[in-house]
């Protein structure tokens, strides 16, 4: 059995992560016959989903910058052993809704920890993993607002309750990541409808789709 493919969906908040990945698991299943599982971070397993909780609804006074990078990689370490890589071994699919250049936009590009501090954690915690490719979900700042008021209402967690700059620190450092690696991205423009977005994503992924049915 040839080893399943992992796709990332990555972007600020508001960008339609969480409805693309649900398309696009419904084409792969319904039009090219894979077995395919969604999973999100932080969480996907019932160790990074408590930690998530943690994270996101933190106690106290909340998470200094070290710890939080921290509990995101430990989230990640288990999600990656215990999830991850057992389904692409046995075949699957993974559709995550973000990973791994989350933790270097928002801790080490917004949170000013540092690439480099963040793929450390990341080489220990998960031995590095990447996905075969990353689609990095692009919305113009009013288009954003305007989706995360019609989700949110006022509430938000810890981290999406930032201020405005720290989310315009985190599309800066995404797209940065992006440019500095343009074979495991592919930049995906968010605007439009959700079928917009989708017919661009499986255009994006016409090649890894050809490379796994060979
Ligand atoms: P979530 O409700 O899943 O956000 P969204 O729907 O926008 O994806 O909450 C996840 C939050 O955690 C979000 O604000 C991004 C943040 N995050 C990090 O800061 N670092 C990370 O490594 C990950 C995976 C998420």
């Amino acid at each position: 059995m040839s080893r399943g493919r992992f796709i990332a969906l990555e972007g600020g908040e508001g960008t339609g992560k969480s409805t693309q990945g649900r398309l696009l698991a419904e084409t792969l299943r319904a039009q090219h016959d894979l077995k395919v599982t969604t999973t999100r971070e932080p969480g996907g397993t019932p160790g990074a989903e408590a930690i998530r909780e943690l994270l996101l609804n933190p106690p106290g006074d909340g998470w200094n910058a070290q710890s939080e990078a921290l509990l995101f990689a430990a989230a990640r370490a288990d999600h990656v052993a215990r999830l991850i890589l057992p389904a692409l071994d046995a075949g699957e699919w993974i559709i995550c809704d973000r990973f791994v250049d989350s933790s270097r936009a928002y801790q080490g590009g917004a949170g000013g920890l540092g690439d480099e501090a963040i793929r450390a954690l990341h080489e220990f915690g998960s031995n590095g993993l990447r996905p075969d490719c990353t689609l990095l979900l692009e919305v113009d700042d009013d288009a954003r607002r305007e989706r995360l008021s019609a989700r949110d209402g006022d509430v938000s967690d810890a981290i999406g309750g930032r201020s405005a700059q720290y989310h315009n620190a985190v599309a800066a450092s995404f797209r940065e990541l992006a440019e500095a690696d343009p074979q495991g991205f592919v930049l995906i423009d968010g605007s439009g409808t959700a079928q917009d977005v989708h017919c661009r994503i499986m255009d994006a992924l016409a090649p890894l789709l050809k490379g796994a049915m060979r």
